[in-house]
């Protein structure tokens, strides 16, 4: 009998693991998927965003991509910035398009971190991360920024493979892929563009992308359906609202993720980890 209930107790304790571990799966941890973790203008919630310590922070906290906004000063040096002015994340004024390096490197970016250039970041780097840059237009429309930064990553011998350029101005990447057609690039997709998307249109985006990039709360099974149809992973960013759309976007099995914290990224992606 005390041979019995003591079996009995083994086969409910071997039941209550097993029902365990496929809880956590059913629950986001899904062995071999493994998306590309990109730090959002750096570990931009743990530190000030596009600053050496908010990149810092995306290589210690294990990023796959460090991404850097690019914008540029009146006289032509890329920056990294998000904002087309410098108010909210320094304590300086003014648009970047109409002030000079000196006066934007004089400015505290937070906790007495710098603007840093695109030239810094790259050199000090190197090969070690791999770069997610984002191109933009100027304010006159114009596009102005792609010859340059080539040439910085060349001058610095950054391997193609390490580099991801993204942009909503395709014009912008048509230019970077006609200089190198060996540069990765991501088509960013606005609303209404997701709202109109073709076969057709993404045919014509895969011909030089290898990607799209949308916000999360626009991407949904039958828009990651559509892009891996036509040959083009799906990479999803947030607006202050990761914490809420993170996991839907793991459970849709997009290829890459923006996040402005990569722990809470991985720890949402396979929470038994
Ligand atoms: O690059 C995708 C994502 O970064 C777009 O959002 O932060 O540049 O406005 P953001
Ligand atoms: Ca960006």
């Amino acid at each position: 009998m005390y041979l019995i209930i003591c079996s009995l107790l083994f086969l409910l304790s071997a039941c209550s693991f097993t029902s365990g571990a496929e809880s956590a799966a059913g629950s986001g941890a899904t062995p071999g998927y493994d998306p590309l973790i990109i730090a959002h203008r750096g570990a931009s919630d743990l530190e000030p965003e596009h600053t050496f310590a908010s990149y810092d922070r995306a290589v210690k906290d294990k990023a796959d991509y460090i991404e850097i906004d690019l914008r540029e000063t009146k006289d032509g040096e890329l920056i990294a910035m998000h904002d087309e002015d410098v108010n909210r994340t320094t304590d300086g004024e003014g648009f970047v398009g109409e002030l000079t390096l000196d006066y934007i490197e004089s400015l505290d970016a937070g906790g007495g971190q710098k603007v840093p250039t695109l030239r810094d970041i790259v050199s000090h780097y190197k090969n070690k991360v791999k770069y997610y840059i984002e191109t933009r237009s100027n304010a006159d429309g114009k596009i102005t920024m792609e010859d340059q930064l080539l040439q910085i990553l060349t001058e610095n011998k950054i391997d193609d493979d390490n580099v991801i350029i993204q942009s909503f101005d395709e014009a912008s990447l048509l230019k970077i892929h006609e200089r190198n057609p060996d540069v990765q690039l991501v088509r960013l997709l606005r609303k209404k563009e997701i709202q109109e998307l073709t076969t057709e249109r993404l045919n014509e985006i895969s011909t030089f992308a290898f990607a799209i990039g949308t916000y999360a709360g626009s991407t949904d099974k039958d828009l990651v359906s559509m892009a891996r149809d036509n040959g083009l992973d799906i990479h999803t960013y947030y607006y202050d609202d990761e914490k809420e759309l993170a996991r839907e976007m793991f459970q849709l099995k997009v290829d890459g993720t923006f996040t402005n914290n990569p722990k809470f990224a991985r720890e949402t992606m396979n929470p038994s980890k």
